[in-house]
């Protein structure tokens, strides 16, 4: 089996939102490939962050991949939203909603790529009926809701599951929560290829500062692979 590329995915949570477009600008500059937008609505996570009008508005900033991800319920109302405001891979939460399936092919008709988001204590079968229907799966590694939580490591068997599982299918695995040079290696190894960064990469500021986080992560990913 070829490996998935290793891709670094910034979450902007732990940017300065009074300087969102810049730290977007920054970040892509320093190497990120893909950019995390954490969207919360305070009732399936108690948190609230932003919505599809500052992901609109943050386009311009980057040509980086633009990687939703909906903590939010219901997500199907909001999915052409989110779509218009330049998102390329749409995430919901299997938990979401009665109706994943309906959702996946929402997103697809959408033009976008669809993903599935697992919380530390949802199982992996989950997912079992729909890996013709995703082009993503993303296992949190916190409780999602905030950024600088501990990492829990009992996803790492999960992702090594999950990566059985979907053997050859040209499936994203990505990592999201307490992800830095420590935990890279573990969830590399075990199968994840996107690996979700907030309080690890925007330590300090700006592009130099971010260059040395992104590739920091990135080189402990690829370590871990072996
Ligand atoms: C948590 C979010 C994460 C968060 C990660 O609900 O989904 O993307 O920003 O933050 P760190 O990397 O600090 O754990
Ligand atoms: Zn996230």
């Amino acid at each position: 089996m070829t490996a998935r590329s290793i891709r670094i995915a910034p979450s902007i949570l732990a940017a300065d939102f009074a300087r969102l477009g810049e730290e977007v600008r920054d970040v892509t500059e320093a190497g990120a490939e893909w950019i995390h937008l954490d969207v919360m609505d305070g009732h399936f996570v108690p948190n609230i962050s932003y919505g599809p009008a500052v992901i609109q508005s943050l386009r311009k900033h980057s040509d980086a991949v633009f990687d939703c991800h909906l903590m939010i319920a219901p997500a199907d109302p909001y999915l052409e939203a989110f779509a218009k405001a330049g998102c390329d891979v749409i995430t919901v939460h299997a938990e979401a909603g009665p109706h994943l399936h309906r959702s996946l092919q929402t997103i697809r008709g959408l033009g976008k790529k669809a993903g599935v988001s697992l919380n530390p204590a949802t199982p992996l079968s989950m997912i079992e009926n729909v890996l013709d229907d995703i082009d993503l799966l993303l296992i949190m590694s916190v409780n999602p809701g905030f950024g600088g939580q501990k990492f829990i490591h009992s996803q790492v068997d999960k992702i090594a599951k999950a990566s059985a599982m979907i053997g050859d299918r040209p499936i994203d695995i990505e990592v999201d929560g307490g992800v830095t040079v420590e935990t890279a290696p573990l969830v590399a190894k075990a199968g994840a290829n996107v690996l979700v960064a907030g309080s690890a990469v925007f330590k300090g500021t700006g592009v130099e500062a971010y260059r040395g986080t992104v590739a920091g992560i990135r080189q402990a990913a690829l370590a871990g692979r072996g």
